[in-house]
């Protein structure tokens, strides 16, 4: 396949990542089809393009007339087997759960064309183990995006054992035509390249959660004063608690112990409180 051959694109999942991929795919010119579970994540999930693209429209950067025309190119389906049915390119942004991974490209590379791209958006998780759920396992490979996407410009695109260097090659095409920039991620481990350096950060900031002598939000406002966009913690809320816990947990059981969640995280992770996208989590949110 070469990259003009792709057409339609489907993107599993609705939520910070998947809406944020979908997008900047519809902006690029792709068909998009938006799969997830529930018709209420699906209505979040194009509430937020609409209004990401609502946003350009104000700021000038887009005409009302091209938006309804990249709105027109996203669809959205609960059924994820008869959306990938005529797809180019699938690209998986469920939660960082294994088994779950496992399951939807189980189904997808089932009724997928033979020849469709598989990506997975995880940012931790091995694609050579994810790929034992697919048929043609050389189709297969990690497509890490960062959130915002529409404003991180980064992508890894990652091989696993299987993949074909000549669809990693295609998949950094295509993440250039969607306007990012890929950086090929050659071995395929724990966290890949940029997460796997900000692992013992994580680790760091569950350990002061749990201790308490430092709030949050002094650390981060020194951090904002030292240049970052956002403070470690207020980031951790941007991110999602969940994401946040499972990237956590999963370097755990596959690099060391001292990855092991603390009891806070644990604590906001059973009381939902996942950060900006409930309302609460570190800090409140309007
Ligand atoms: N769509 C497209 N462009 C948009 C937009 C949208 N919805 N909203 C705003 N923009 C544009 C703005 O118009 C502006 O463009 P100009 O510079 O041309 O004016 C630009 O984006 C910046 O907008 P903001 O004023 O909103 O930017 P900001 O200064 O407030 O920064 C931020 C916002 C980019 C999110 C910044 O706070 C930041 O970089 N935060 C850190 C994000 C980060 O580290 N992400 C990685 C998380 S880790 C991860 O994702 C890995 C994982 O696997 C979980």
């Amino acid at each position: 396949m070469k990259l003009e051959d792709i057409k339609k694109i489907a993107v599993i999942g609705s939520g910070a990542m998947g809406h944020g991929i979908a997008q900047v795919c519809i902006m690029a010119g792709y068909t998009v089809v938006m799969v997830d579970v529930k018709q209420e994540f699906l209505d979040n999930g194009m509430k937020k393009v609409k209004e990401s693209m609502d946003f350009l429209v104000g700021k000038g950067k887009l005409s009302a007339e091209d938006k309804d025309r990249m709105m027109g190119q996203l669809s959205t389906s609960l059924d994820n087997k008869a959306a990938v049915a005529d797809v180019q390119v699938v690209i998986e942004a469920v939660p960082e759960i294994m088994d779950l991974k496992k399951k939807v490209f189980a189904d997808v590379s089932s009724a997928a064309p033979a020849e469709a791209l598989l990506a997975s958006n995880t940012s931790t998780m091995s694609i050579t183990e994810i790929a034992t759920a697919v048929t043609k396992p050389e189709r297969f490979l990690g497509m890490h995006f960062f959130n915002p996407v529409n404003r991180m410009k980064l992508v890894e695109v990652i091989f696993g054992e299987k993949t074909s260097a000549e669809n990693v090659d295609l998949l950094c095409e295509l993440s250039k035509k969607i306007g990012k920039i890929p950086v090929k991620v050659l071995k395929d481990s724990p966290g890949f390249i940029v997460n796997r350096i900000g692992a013992p950060n994580q680790a760091l900031i569950s350990a002061i959660l749990d201790e308490g002598a430092i709030k949050p939000d002094e650390i981060d406002a020194i951090m904002k004063q030292m240049g970052m966009p956002m403070g470690p913690f207020e980031l951790a809320d941007y991110v999602g608690i969940d994401v946040f816990y499972h990237t956590l947990k999963y370097y755990s059981e596959t690099l060391s112990k001292d990855f092991t969640p603390g009891k806070t995280l644990q604590a906001l992770l059973d009381k939902g409180d996942l950060g900006m996208k409930t309302g609460k989590g570190i800090y409140e949110w309007e």
